[in-house]
């Protein structure tokens, strides 16, 4: 099988989460130097909260290295896994740990609202396009390959297992996510006992589960998303700058027909995969850059405020006079409510750490009998956090009082 043709020297990179990335296989070699993995690296893992954490400047190409690491010891080292995949779905596996992230674009959610499209759908595009490097790399090796790992990704292949591994409420990705963002971002809460948790995973009918004994340290990594939600992933200030480049591509597309931006271009094409490789943050921030010079008020007036970090301040649950001051301010220095001012309301319960809606997306624990409950029956903890009251909050988020800097 040409497949589980190994390199002829096992690859080790540094990573600061996981000691060592192991790269064994040749498909994952040859992935790895594909145009839209390296691409990767050029777009950052937490979109704009560096603005927040000033270190958090890691990139999707490193949380990407950092799942399929943790896809590859699962596979290998959970023995019930190792047992109940063979080679080729192993491997198939690592591919989509490392593949999964594919289709984010510049700061994710913004690239989403303007494409209108999920990047979980682009990534499966990117996987399943014969024209993409990883397509052709995948393909070279096994034709059915790119079609398994689409599958695994839209959480629709056969054998279950693999689904759960890399989506799931105990996931590789997630398992990443926190400790490299709790990492970057100098957050001490966001970690766990990743030895832990695999040491205590296990497989029952076709089901992933932690042994009893493994609980503790299953709570302690729901506990550490709770915090870096409200800590990291939630942060206002990260919200309002990603509402800065959203304002700032709105002004644009009121203007697009009249203003002489020949980078922005890019912007108005419809989706497509050629102009989705273009379109990085690097990319991005080159259109904010020529924006700043360009003869439109609030075209530059917003390009500079991303370029210097003039966030928007923010208010939760204003009271009748704090918003009406707002908007004297903003009415006296006539700035238009649609480009500096914005209101949503935000619930608490659609960031809770974790939800059982359904049998299908539970962690389950095996007892010493071998029968399988629900975390939520075996944990206090989890049993108290799922029934924490929904809050909800009026945020509102505009232009602060005029600082030094700004020239309208
Ligand atoms: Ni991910």
């Amino acid at each position: 099988m040409k497949l589980a043709k190994k390199c002829s020297e096992k690859k080790v990179l540094r990573d600061p989460i996981h000691g060592y990335i192991h790269i064994q296989y040749e498909v994952i070699w040859d992935l790895l130097h594909t145009r839209e993995v390296q691409r990767l690296r050029r777009i950052h893992q937490l979109g704009g909260n560096f603005h927040v954490y000033h270190t958090a400047e890691h990139s999707r190409f490193a949380h990407s290295l950092g799942v399929y690491e943790i896809v590859n010891r699962i596979v290998h080292e959970v023995e019930d896994v190792q047992r109940a995949l063979n080679e080729k779905e192993r491997i198939v596996a690592m591919c989509a740990g490392l593949l999964h992230d594919l289709g984010h674009g510049p700061f994710s959610h913004f690239y989403e609202l303007i494409m209108h499209r999920s990047h979980e759908q682009v990534t499966i595009e990117i996987i399943t396009d014969p024209s993409s490097q990883v397509h052709q790399v995948l393909d070279s090796y096994d034709k059915d390959l790119s079609g398994q790992i689409a599958a695994i990704l839209s959480h629709t292949h056969p054998v279950n297992i693999l689904n759960q591994i890399i989506s799931s409420q105990l996931d590789a990705d997630r398992m990443d996510y926190l400790l490299r963002d709790a990492y970057e971002t100098g957050t001490s809460y966001g970690t766990f006992d990743l030895e832990r948790i695999l040491r205590t995973m296990r497989v029952c009918d076709d089901q992933m589960c932690v042994k009893e004994s493994g609980i503790h340290s299953v709570e302690d990594y729901i506990m550490a998303r709770y915090h870096m939600y409200w800590q990291v992933y939630l942060h206002p200030d990260a919200k309002a700058f990603e509402l800065l480049i959203w304002m700032f591509y709105r002004r644009y597309a009121q203007i697009r027909e009249v203003v002489d931006l020949p980078s922005a271009k890019l912007l108005d094409e419809p989706f497509d995969l050629d102009n989705f490789y273009m379109l990085d943050e690097y990319r991005l921030y080159s259109i904010v850059q020529d924006a700043a010079q360009c003869p439109d008020l609030y075209l530059s007036d917003l390009a500079l405020r991303i370029l210097d970090r003039r966030l928007f301040g923010w208010i939760e649950d204003p009271d009748e006079k704090e918003l009406s001051e707002i908007h004297t301010e903003l009415a006296e220095r006539k700035l238009p409510a649609d480009l500096y001012y914005h209101e949503e309301y935000s619930h608490s319960s659609m960031y809770l750490p974790y939800k059982e809606e359904d049998e299908k997306n539970a962690v389950y624990v095996l007892d010493p009998h071998g029968k399988i409950y629900r975390l939520s029956e075996k944990s206090e903890i989890v049993k108290a956090l799922m029934k924490m009251e929904t809050k909800t909050r009026r945020m509102v988020y505009f232009a602060k009082k005029r600082s030094r800097f700004e020239r309208i």
